[in-house]
């Protein structure tokens, strides 16, 4: 689907992938819509689009994406604007790694409701339109902790991999109707989210989860719209994250040995106290 004159609203559009993915669009000439928290942040990165494209149009509406009122008044806002919405992407998401007893259940549940529920709200909310227009594109960012369980990820895989399931159930559902659905598996991404979560992550973690490499947003982004642009349901940026949506469950007796390899070590980096890579 091409972006010019379609309205894309991206939530988790002020920071990070989401704010590359509507630098990407908006240059492609797309009215785009940013939905977060922060108005501070929104009318940073609204500014920012605005300097590199001073013609862009972009709105932007503050919200929680785990309150569904909050969700569906954000969404009126952006169309009051824009009109309905042909392209949704999904992008607010929060981590908080750890050791699963450090980590207290309310941070399981706000994880779940912000990264799970707050896609579902709005797949719920713009869903019917679509399918009455006949056309309409549904981009979910999940990760490639959405493939696979990475030490220290237990409040933050579980809805990456709910992602996946209710991505396979809409695309099935949504055949045919002119309604497509693409979900994305990240990799490590330098942004402000990696950032805070290197600051808190076990070095076990750290130690599996490089293994992807480091990307960089824009490229995680200009690989996002390749794939939307040709219609591709699943997005894996990179070898490694393709190597384990293919293969991961044909060579998971591998891949688990390679990394309790890898934790192993990094363990051994971290009783002698050494920095751990
Ligand atoms: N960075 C990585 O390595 C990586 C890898 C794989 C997948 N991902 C996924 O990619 C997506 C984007 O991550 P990022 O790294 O770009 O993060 P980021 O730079 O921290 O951006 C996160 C965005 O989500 C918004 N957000 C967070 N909680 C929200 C809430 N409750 N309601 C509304 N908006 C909310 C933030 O704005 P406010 O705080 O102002 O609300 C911000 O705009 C996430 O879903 C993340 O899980 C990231």
């Amino acid at each position: 689907m091409p972006f010019k004159d379609q309205h894309v609203l991206i939530t988790g559009g002020s920071s990070g992938i989401g704010l590359a993915l509507a630098r990407q669009v908006a240059a492609a000439g797309a009215r785009v819509s940013l939905v977060a928290r922060d108005r501070t942040k929104l009318d940073a990165a609204r500014a920012a689009i605005l300097t590199n494209l001073p013609g862009a149009a972009v709105v932007t509406a503050s919200a929680d994406v785990a309150v569904e009122t909050e969700v569906l008044s954000a969404l009126q806002a952006a169309e009051d604007a824009h009109g309905p919405v042909n392209v949704l992407i999904t992008s607010a998401g929060v981590a908080h790694p750890g050791y699963f007893e450090d980590v207290p259940v309310s941070v399981f549940e706000h994880t779940m409701a912000v990264n799970y529920f707050g896609t579902l709200y709005f797949l719920k909310a713009v869903v019917p339109g679509m399918r009455r227009r006949g056309r309409g594109r549904l981009v979910l960012i999940s990760s490639g902790i959405g493939l696979y369980g990475f030490f220290g990820y237990t409040p933050y895989a579980p809805g990456k991999f709910a992602l996946r399931g209710l991505a396979e159930c809409l695309r099935a559902e949504l055949k045919d109707t002119g309604v497509g659905v693409t979900i994305v598996y990240p990799p490590d991404t330098d942004t402000p989210q990696l950032e805070a979560e290197n600051r808190i992550k076990p070095p076990e973690s750290k130690a599996v989860t490089s293994t992807g490499g480091l990307w960089s947003a824009e490229d995680v982004a200009r690989v996002t719209l390749r794939g939307v642009r040709r219609g591709r349901f699943v997005v894996t940026p990179g070898l490694p994250i393709t190597a384990l949506f293919w293969l991961g469950g044909l060579f998971a007796p591998f891949v688990n040995w390679s990394f309790d390899r890898t934790i192993r070590q990094a363990r051994a980096k971290k009783r002698a106290g050494q920095p751990s890579s």
